[in-house]
């Protein structure tokens, strides 16, 4: 099929007009976002718009009307709210659901016997509605699953061939579809946060309830109150993350993570001062501008070849929740909060790669927690600790106060019992000391800790950990390699070394994630991976 391009300009709109009439499919442009016309009456018409989009037949379609009165064949009758909701705001953003009369077909109301009515503030969508002589069913124009078209171009990628015509009104003013609310629920409540924000909808008719959908994945099983909020949505074809957190924080994470396949979706200015590219979707703090914008940049990540995309997070309030509503759906519920306080735990052979997988947490923002360090402050000159040692081991490990290093090391070699004692001593020590450090960080704004431990588990260090991670290189010639060049010494040494440590299982069977440092596996996506699950 030939796609007809056609202009905002009354012999096009007549030409729009008499496709819908006759049954076709016209890409109108509105003020929140393309949508794809047919004539909401007539099935065989319908049933075309889900084929071109590729939409499940069960999710219903919003009826476009171009005057206030054309509502009333459609529904079965109009309450007092909707009558102070369509004053306040149509024409406009804002979709009401009632319960339908015979004359919308099943096919428009996708089998629900209720009707969603929208009267759109777009003049040209006005126009051709009037012209089509008939009520208008569409949804936005874009193939299933991606993301709303906001440009002509958007439709003209995903609908050219599919459908009669595209009348390119130029860019949709809004930029997020509808605000969908409905009525035929015991209380009003909304279902798809949009243009016309909540507080707005509560200023006109009162009490209004937030569907769980908004924020939150539906649960297996669990029945929509909007069928297409069950559906996969806004999605471009990267795998798109939301980092929570404070600029600093994002660029920090964003700049660690820098390769060819990460890209970034910041806000406007922000883009200068990551190394990753980046696309902007509005300034900071302004709502309006996001919502413009969030379609337009998800599509070009796409067509810049992102693989994986981090966001910036934007605030929910008035139209920021209509923002933050599509992100979370484009993200598949994917949000990582540098906020969040996270402790990990680290361990694994020698030459696995523990250190090397440190620095680049620091480098993603994480503060180490030295414990070889707090075990040698807490051995101090001075420090309680000592005369418990001394007790436990004699009087003479102390020379004028200080800890006799070599000689506590003698006296406890390979006598399982005294290095327990030892261990007994000293290890709920450092456990309390990296709790206090914790703390401490946080109060200054840290969030992000990791233990470095070789005796993760055995000291107990675990248990202040939310997760712990074991790093494993199964190739044992590049481990050897590895810790030879690291320490300086002969094949013969490193062989002993290695031998004397526990096998990869002892640190897997015991720890939530595996990160496998090999040479060939990608670090980088394992460390995202093991965040999105955290
Ligand atoms: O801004 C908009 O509303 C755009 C433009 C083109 O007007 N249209 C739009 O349509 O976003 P669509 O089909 O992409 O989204 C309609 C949403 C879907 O989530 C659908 O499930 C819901 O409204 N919906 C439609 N009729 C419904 C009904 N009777 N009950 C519950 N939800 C309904
Ligand atoms: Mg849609």
């Amino acid at each position: 099929m030939k796609t007809l391009m056609l202009n905002p300009i009354d012999k096009d709109i007549e030409t729009a007009g008499r496709i819908l009439r006759e049954g076709g499919l016209v890409a109108i442009p509105t003020e929140t976002v393309y949508g794809l016309g047919a004539n909401a009456l007539n099935p065989s018409a319908v049933n075309k718009i889900f084929q071109a989009k590729g939409r499940p037949n069960d999710n219903p379609l919003i009826v476009h009307i171009s005057d206030i009165s054309q509502i009333k064949p459609l529904v079965k009758e109009i309450p007092e709210k909707a009558k102070m909701l369509m004053t306040d705001f149509w024409p406009g953003p804002l979709t009401i659901i009632l319960p339908k009369t015979d004359i919308v077909p099943q096919e428009t109301s996708g089998g629900l016997d209720t009707v969603a009515v929208r009267f759109p503030a777009n003049e040209t969508a006005q126009k051709i509605i009037s012209c089509a002589g008939v009520p208008i069913a569409a949804p936005s124009a874009n193939t299933s699953g991606l993301p709303s078209p906001t440009k002509a171009q958007h439709v003209f990628d995903d609908m050219d061939g599919k459908i009669d015509a595209i009348l390119d009104g130029g860019e949709c003013k809004v930029g997020v579809e509808s605000t969908v609310i409905t009525l035929a629920t015991e209380k009003p409540r909304l279902l798809r946060p949009g243009g016309v924000t909540l507080e707005m909808l509560r200023d006109c008719i009162g009490e209004v309830e937030l569907d769980d959908s908004v924020f939150a994945k539906l649960k297996e099983g669990e029945r929509a109150s909007s069928p297409g909020m069950k559906y996969k949505h806004y999605s471009p074809k990267a795998d798109v993350v939301i980092v929570k957190g404070t600029y600093d924080a994002f660029k920090k994470y964003v700049n660690s993570l820098c390769s060819e396949n990460v890209f970034a979706l910041c806000f406007e200015g922000e883009e200068n001062q990551l190394q990753v590219s980046a696309t902007p979707f509005g300034k900071k703090g302004n709502a309006e501008e996001q919502a413009h914008f969030l379609f337009d940049a998800l599509r070009k990540l796409d067509e810049m070849g992102a693989k994986i995309v981090f966001t910036r997070c934007p605030d929910k309030s008035g139209v920021g929740m209509a923002v933050y509503n599509r992100l979370i759906r484009a993200a598949a519920y994917r949000v990582i909060d540098l906020e969040k306080t996270i402790v990990l735990g680290l361990t694994g052979a020698t030459g696995a790669g523990k250190g090397f997988l440190s620095k680049k947490l620091v480098a993603m923002g994480f503060e180490v927690i030295d414990t070889d360090k707090i075990a040698h402050q807490i051995t101090e000159k001075g420090s309680p600790i000592l005369q418990k040692l001394q007790r436990a081991f004699g009087e003479d490990i102390l020379i004028d106060g200080e800890l006799d290093r070599k000689l506590l090391a003698k006296r406890v070699f390979r006598d399982k019992k005294s290095q327990k004692l030892i261990n007994s001593i000293t290890h709920p020590e450092i456990i309390m000391i990296s709790k206090e450090k914790i703390q401490l960080s946080e109060k200054n704004g840290q969030h992000r800790f990791i233990i470095d431990a070789p005796l993760l588990f055995e000291s107990g260090m675990d248990k202040i950990c939310n997760a712990t991670i074991a790093v494993i290189c199964p190739d044992e010639r590049l481990r050897m390699a590895r810790v030879i060049e690291r320490d300086g010494i002969s094949e013969e040494q490193a062989k002993v070394r290695m031998k004397s440590q526990p096998k990869d299982e002892f640190y897997t069977e015991k720890t939530d994630f595996v990160v496998v440092n090999d040479g060939k596996k990608d670090v980088d996506s394992q460390i995202i991976n093991i965040f999105l699950k955290m």
